[in-house]
């Protein structure tokens, strides 16, 4: 009866329990939980390409070696969300057949190329502490399997944002045309990286319900608050500034002010018209395309593996 079990998830909501996979749920919770951890978990993978440009070029074996490591931490929580949009009913293949379609979304931010070694510095430092102040709240999501996948995430986006920070002060810190190199990835990173909590409240046609049912705790707009907060006596520490003259301490309201976001630039990434969308996407494809004698692989493996404990 469907009357008394949406009673029992919304008592379960209403006390800060968590929904699991086999609990009854709306039709509308799971489809949004679909979208959202199925976007996040494209924004990891298609997140691999920006610094994966970078592996063969790192300026050191370390500095090598650890960018591998963080790239390889980015296909592993595409791997820990895609896990946990299948608990809702949707499979890995699908998600991935609509991502090379064009007709999935992912972060924005993944749009802007890395011309330089100083984007490593700027991905880590704005882009992974932009995405640590959006989903330490996810870890209390209502969803068991996305907050406990969630968990591991943030602690390993937490190591990435400090190598990103080490990265640029480094660089601000070393000859003049690094520092110049590591101001101008941060003035180029700066806005995009705001850009990814969001469209405006009052233009985010999710937020409220999913506010509702505790998969967001927070508004898009406090979170970019947050995040700026938290990030401009960072940018003083380094020794860089951001691009933004708006930009200044509000005694009043306790918070920075700064200046207006360029939305149309967001609508048009969101298009697909972004700097490098399509190569995002032609990549992935050529991947997904590479990789398939892999997965015919595994899937005769199996077949076999079945075959003989059956025999
Ligand atoms: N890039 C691309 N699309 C975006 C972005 C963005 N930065 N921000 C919002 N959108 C999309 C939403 O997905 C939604 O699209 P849809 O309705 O077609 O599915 C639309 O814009 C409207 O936005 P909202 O109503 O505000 O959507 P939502 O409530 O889902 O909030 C948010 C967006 C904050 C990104 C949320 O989905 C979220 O917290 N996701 C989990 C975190 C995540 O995906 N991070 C990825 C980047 S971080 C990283 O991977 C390192």
């Amino acid at each position: 009866d469907h009357t008394e079990a949406q009673a029992e998830f919304d008592a379960q909501i209403a006390a800060e329990g968590r929904i699991e996979p086999r609990d009854w749920m709306p039709e509308a919770y799971r489809k949004t939980l679909i979208r959202q951890i199925g976007q996040h978990a494209h924004s990891e993978i298609i997140g691999m390409q920006p610094e994966g440009n970078w592996i063969t070029r790192a300026p050191s074996l370390k500095r090598k070696s650890i960018l591998m490591a963080k790239v390889q931490d980015e296909a592993g929580h595409g791997l820990y969300l895609y896990s946990a949009a299948e608990t809702l009913g949707i499979d890995r293949s699908t998600m991935t057949e609509q991502l090379i379609e064009g007709t999935a979304r992912y972060s924005s931010i993944f749009n802007y190329p890395t011309p330089t070694w100083a984007d490593m510095g700027a991905i880590g430092w704005l882009v992974d502490g932009a995405a640590i102040c959006n989903q330490v709240p996810l870890c209390r999501a209502s969803y068991g399997p996305y907050a406990r996948a969630m968990v591991r995430i943030c602690k390993e986006e937490s190591f990435h944002q400090r190598q990103g920070f080490e990265i640029l002060y480094e660089l601000s810190h070393g000859t003049e045309a690094q520092k110049a190199m590591a101001q101008d990835a941060v003035n180029r990173w700066w806005w995009p990286s705001l850009m990814m909590f969001g469209p405006p409240d009052a233009e985010s046609p999710n937020s409220a319900q999913s506010m509702a049912w505790k998969i967001k705790r927070f508004s898009n707009d406090e979170l970019r608050q947050r995040f700026v907060d938290m990030t401009v006596p960072q940018a003083e520490h380094l020794g860089l500034t951001l691009p933004d003259p708006d930009l200044k301490w509000n005694e009043e309201r306790g918070h920075y002010d700064f200046g207006e976001i360029d939305w149309t630039e967001f609508k048009e990434v969101l298009k697909g018209r972004g700097p490098c969308n399509h190569l995002r996407i032609a990549n992935r494809k050529s991947a997904h395309e590479n990789g398939a004698w892999v997965r015919e692989a595994a899937s005769v493996y199996a077949a076999k593996q079945a075959q003989r404990a059956a025999d």
